[in-house]
């Protein structure tokens, strides 16, 4: 019996890649269009794409909420593995990034079940919520700006239905949470964040140390 997570040393992660992940021909091309790019440390980890991937089909998701869409690592691993009918509402506040995103989800084949909504996203929420889509989505992937993140999970809570799951991604952020030295507005911000969903009744967690941290919260 294991009683700790490892440390993942590099040898290690190594390993743990060449084991479990398997991109679509896609995903690897949009990683290397998009390798150059200043903030290309944004996108989410291969790792986390193959999560999402999964989730998808356990969850046999019909419609997916996506906050933060940067170039499209997620949604692409979302919505190839999402059946026909199924859609995706993607939020995103910079239209240059969703556009690399909608150049892949036109490849793939599903940027017609797109419903892509620019601007920030406390606005494009509060719109879904106006329009009656509370209940409507089976998975949530929160990834956009943190200082937001208390905002975007409390809609997510009503947009998500009973028995869906809420991912919050970059929990750990960069590690500074659990650094004592680090009491910037981001940091504490998190740290408040990760206490106020792990004492959340409202849902069931579990906290997964992949990539930068993911928190899944299915709610109850
Ligand atoms: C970490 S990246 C998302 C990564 C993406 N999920 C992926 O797999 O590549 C965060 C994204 O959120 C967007 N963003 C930041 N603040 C936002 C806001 N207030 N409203 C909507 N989008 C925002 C950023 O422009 C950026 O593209």
């Amino acid at each position: 019996m294991t009683q700790k997570t490892l440390p993942l040393t590099e040898d290690l992660y190594h390993y743990f890649i060449q084991h479990s992940v398997k991109e679509h021909p896609l995903q690897k091309e949009l990683r290397e269009d998009t390798s150059d790019m200043v903030m290309s440390r944004m996108a989410t980890a291969p790792e986390q794409g193959q999560l999402l991937a999964l989730l998808v089909k356990l969850l046999n998701v019909k419609r997916y909420l996506e906050i933060g869409v940067f170039t499209g690592g997620s949604s692409l691993a979302v919505g190839l593995n999402l059946p026909s009918d199924a859609s995706i509402v993607a939020l995103e506040r910079r239209e240059e990034y969703a556009e690399i995103a909608q150049v892949f989800w036109d490849k793939a084949g599903f940027s017609d079940r797109v419903d892509l909504r620019i601007g920030p996203a406390v606005e494009s929420l509060a719109e879904l919520e106006s329009e009656g889509a509370a209940g409507s989505f089976d998975l949530a992937f929160i990834d956009a700006d943190k200082p937001h993140y208390p905002e975007y999970y409390e809609s997510c809570l009503r947009l998500v239905k009973k028995g869906g799951l809420i991912i919050i991604d970059n929990v750990f952020w960069h590690g500074n949470v659990a650094k004592e030295e680090f009491d910037d507005k981001d940091t504490e911000s998190m740290r408040e964040f990760n206490k106020m969903v792990y004492e959340d009744e409202r849902v069931q967690i579990a906290m997964l140390p992949l990539g930068d941290g993911m928190t899944l919260a299915y709610v109850r």
